[in-house]
């Protein structure tokens, strides 16, 4: 064998011994730094540790909410860091404050799916939304005759990837296929930021945004989303329309008792509601429809079977559990355990988060927020004001672009123009982890002119 040839494969050999020890190597270290990244995340440690840069790119009227170009390196909105002063990001309302209680319910809401279970697309065939879970389905109605939140009977449940989905379903649904122009989707504003969005989004023949409910006074049919309690201002919200060829959906996603007092079982033809905001559980993005016509129920399973072939079964299932160990841990008659009620556990904190908001602004003196009726709860017995998963900030005086006036402060929060109404409001969410919530309130109540 020719020397050269030999000396040439021992290099290669060695290069490629080299390159595998590298490799090796740097898989150690991506996995090192991932595991310490998850244990930062689960169970919030050190900040210093925990910071990454971020931009603080300023917001964007069409930019989908929960896809920002700034989440992509701190989704959980906690770990950017701008000129050594740490940015809080309040501009989302994802539930993470849930988090501790789920924790502490240990094994409880654990659920384990083995390979070869609930692999079929069809989760129950004689039901007119056939793939809706029974066991969801049934959480779905013992929850809301436990809290007292909506009427149950007679209704068709569909089940949606998140009341996201259930929302565009309900907008296909109720649109006649035929009309000769697009339904005006209207909403009061405030209203939720990405009612617009998802509303226009495919630009679609049946329906369009048609904006502020209060400011509609065009002689054709229409919806008018009904929010309540609402998104961004939490209060309490009827129909403001009201003319003949007007129909309802009403969003539920906070009417549970710890943001508002349950004062009676909602009964409307098309009510949304959701596990992100009622648990927490948003990434399970799992919400269910409560309809009273067939045709519509029908309708929607249609859109969602042509959208995404039904609903994870596995999410669903999850999503049953949790429900269930929310109705356990409220109804414990008979039951020795000791668990919080989870309605009692969140109804505490959102108290115990707005009493530290309002004195934050009281101290500062630059920012009002709104007052809210005292009602009585018929779930908690309580008589008490909203606490609302938003609060709907107002720049006080001079201050006219109050976002662009808190992110100076490195406190990201989503302005007025986003909601259909002035820049001087700004909604921040109360539903962040406790580290970040404290901190904000500190900084907000020193901030001065
Ligand atoms: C009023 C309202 N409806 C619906 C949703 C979306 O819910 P889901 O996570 O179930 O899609 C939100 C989320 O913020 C909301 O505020």
């Amino acid at each position: 064998m020719n020397k050269n040839r030999v000396l040439s494969l021992r290099q290669v050999l060695m290069v490629s011994m080299a390159l595998n020890v590298g490799l090796i190597l740097r898989l150690g270290y991506v996995r090192e730094t991932w595991r310490a990244e998850q244990s930062l995340h689960g169970f919030g440690l050190e900040e210093k540790s925990r910071s990454r840069v971020a931009s603080m790119a300023a917001s964007s009227q069409n930019v989908a909410h929960v896809s920002r170009g700034k989440q992509v390196v701190s989704i959980d909105g906690t770990e950017i860091e701008d000129g050594g002063e740490r940015v809080i990001n309040l501009d989302h309302g994802d539930p993470t404050m849930y988090e501790r209680f789920w924790q502490q319910m240990g094994d409880k809401t654990t659920f384990v799916i083995s390979g070869w279970q609930y692999i079929s697309y069809f989760s129950d065939v004689t039901n007119l939304c056939w793939f809706l879970e029974p066991e969801f389905a049934k959480a779905v109605v013992r929850l809301h005759k436990l809290v007292g939140n909506a009427i149950t009977k007679d209704r068709y449940i569909v089940v949606g990837t998140g009341s996201t989905q259930l929302f565009q379903a309900a907008l296909y649904a109720l649109c006649p296929p035929n009309a000769s122009e697009p339904m005006n989707v209207v909403s009061a504003a405030p209203f939720y930021s990405s009612y617009p969005l998802m509303t226009d989004f495919l630009k679609s023949g049946l329906y369009k945004w048609g904006g502020d409910a209060h400011k509609f006074s065009k002689d054709r049919p229409y919806i008018e989303l009904v929010t309540s309690p609402n998104n961004p201002d939490g209060s309490t919200r009827q129909a403001v329309v009201n003319r003949n060829q007007g129909i309802l959906m009403h969003d539920f996603a906070y009417y549970w008792p710890q943001y508002t007092p349950i004062s009676f079982p909602a009964d409307h033809d098309l009510m949304l509601f959701t596990v992100s905001k009622s648990t927490g559980h948003a990434g399970t993005r799992i919400g269910w429809a409560l309809v009273k016509d067939k045709e519509v129920a029908r309708k929607m399973t249609k859109f969602i079977e042509i959208n995404t072939i039904g609903v994870s079964k596995d999410s669903q299932l999850r999503a049953a559990r949790i429900l269930q160990a929310v109705a356990d841990s409220c109804d414990r008659v008979g039951s020795p355990e000791e668990v919080q009620p989870f309605f009692d556990y969140s109804y505490i904190l959102m108290e115990k988060r707005w009493k530290q908001l309002r004195a934050a602004v009281k101290k500062s003196g630059l920012f009002s927020l709104p007052d809210f009726p005292s009602k009585f709860c018929n779930f908690s017995g309580r008589t008490f004001e909203s606490q609302p998963a938003f609060a709907w900030l107002k720049c006080e005086g001079e201050i006219e672009d109050c976002e662009s006036f808190l992110r100076c402060h490195r406190i990201l929060t989503r302005g007025g123009k986003h909601f259909g109404v002035c820049p001087k409001y700004v909604r921040i969410s109360m539903l962040e982890r406790d580290e970040m919530f404290d901190l904000f309130t500190e900084r907000l109540s020193q901030i001065k002119l």
